[in-house]
């Protein structure tokens, strides 16, 4: 008897024939392991899978999505586990594909600035490895000493180098995909230039493992940067520190980071690291992390220059110059582990807002103005340069009610501000689960419309990531 169109568990002889694709090693069905795939980096949440399947190649991953075409089996992918919008969450059991055995960095081709990559290689690895070679791939996440390269691609993901560079769909060129049917297409053309039809590789980019499952990767290099300086900037007020990020633009610099924390975020950053290279004081309420990058050191210190003098109109404090690697690096450190640092010391909601770059200030008065309203605290840093700024909402001693119901409202009026002055919900981490429920703000009908019809035809049966995106 043929079953209904929902989507159904994975029965016994289901289970046997997934097992027999990837052998028996690779089939993970015990309690600690489900439990494992069952969050990411999102708040609390868990939603446990039946079975995580360990594929090791594209053909095993066309069998398997045979199968679960056939049986109607929603199917999650997991990279890394690092995102914050819930987007690798299993919410409706079924099955999690780990991409973890893909990690392989399949060729570089230093002649035309090409690498061609798995997707579960981690990102800094990959980064690592060309920079040996003086290739430079400048997408870098917060968490790219962990997330993979693939998950990077399935939220278009960003990092501090994003204003300068680019985000992750900027560097793609080709992608090898398995559709909902097993089907393997590729996206593009291994070309720096493409008008050859519909831009399924962008399509693919950010949309969250809705549409197909990423296997093969290339993705285009430049030569890597020699030289770079590094600046930390303290503000008085916390809005003026906002201010000054398009005035520095307007001057002409591009800074390859341009970074903002506010005090709690340092603070926070600093307990949670253990160590600073630069003492914060008292008076400082927000900093600006300012990195210019480049070959010739002449015209970065010439840079730096243009960039002190804007500074000085905003009332900034000291500015402190990293002169070493170690500070560098220590600097980075405290502004890569902000995350960790407020996880460590509440439940939260990560909000991943982004404004044109000038109406910075304004969103960060009115993140103020609604948690006054709504009774929560938050803690706001991010990637100023790009207008992206993180909103983590505390649940500090919040009751459930006003956790769940209350605070959703206070970030609905968010959202409404953002999208009113020409932004959207999320710059890089994705809609995922979790903001699903804004998407009205930002889209009418008719986009919503036109992108379920777009899920529909990669995926009619409705397997992938059910739930997710905008699918
Ligand atoms: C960061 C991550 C949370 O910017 O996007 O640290
Ligand atoms: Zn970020």
């Amino acid at each position: 008897m043929r079953k209904s169109n929902a989507l159904q568990p994975i029965s016994a002889a289901v289970l046997t024939e997934l097992r027999d694709i990837v052998s028996e090693a690779y089939l993970l069905t015990d309690e600690s392991a489900l439990q494992d795939h069952g969050h990411d980096e999102t708040e609390d949440l868990m939603f446990v899978p039946q079975a995580v399947l360990e594929p090791a190649n594209t053909r095993q991953i066309s069998e398997i999505m045979q199968v679960c075409s056939r049986e109607r089996i929603p199917v999650t992918v997991r990279g890394g586990g690092s995102g914050l919008a819930g987007g690798a969450l299993p919410t409706h059991g079924g099955l999690v594909i780990s991409m973890k055995r893909f990690d392989q960095i399949l060729k570089i081709d230093e002649r035309n600035f090409q690498v061609t990559v798995e997707p579960g290689v981690i990102t800094e690895t990959l980064q690592n490895t060309l920079k040996e070679m003086g290739l430079f791939y400048p997408p870098d996440p917060s968490s790219r000493g962990w997330s993979f390269i693939g998950g990077n691609i399935s939220t278009n993901a960003g990092g501090p180098k994003a204003v300068k560079y680019g985000v992750v769909k900027d560097h793609v060129l080709n992608l090898e995909v398995v559709l909902p049917s097993g089907e393997i297409i590729w996206t593009g053309a291994n070309t720096l230039k493409n008008s050859t039809g519909y831009n399924l590789t962008q399509l693919i980019v950010g949309s969250e493992g809705t549409l197909g499952i990423v296997t093969k990767i290339v993705l285009k290099l430049q030569p890597y940067p020699t030289q770079n300086l590094l600046m930390l900037v303290p503000f008085r007020s916390a809005e003026s520190a906002c201010k000054a990020v398009a005035a520095i633009f307007q001057s002409g610099v591009t800074p390859s980071a341009l970074e903002f924390m506010e005090r709690n975020a340092i603070d926070w950053a600093v307990r949670y690291v253990g160590e600073t290279p630069v003492p914060i004081q008292e008076e400082d309420a927000a900093h600006l992390l300012i990195e210019v990058d480049g070959f010739h050191m002449d015209s970065l210190i010439a840079d730096c220059e243009t960039i002190t003098t804007v500074l000085e109109r905003f009332d900034c404090g000291e500015i402190f110059f990293a002169d070493d690697d170690a500070t560098k690096t220590a600097l980075w450190k405290l502004r890569r582990n902000v995350a960790h640092a407020v996880k460590r010391n509440s439940i939260y909601k990560e909000e991943d807002t982004v404004v044109p770059r000038a109406e910075l200030p304004h969103l960060l008065q009115k993140v103020k103005e609604v948690g006054a309203r709504y009774g929560f605290e938050s803690v706001c840093y991010g990637h100023a340069g790009d207008g992206n700024l993180h909103v983590n909402i505390l649940r500090g001693n919040l009751s459930e009610t006003a956790w769940l119901e209350e605070v959703p409202k206070g970030i609905r009026e968010i959202f409404q501000y953002v999208k009113s002055v020409g932004g959207t919900l999320s710059g890089e981490h994705g809609i995922g689960l979790v903001q699903r429920p804004y998407l009205d703000i930002v889209f009418s009908e008719v986009e919503l419309r036109l992108m379920r019809e777009i899920k529909r035809v990669f995926d009619p049966g409705g397997i992938l990531n059910p739930g997710k995106g905008v699918g």
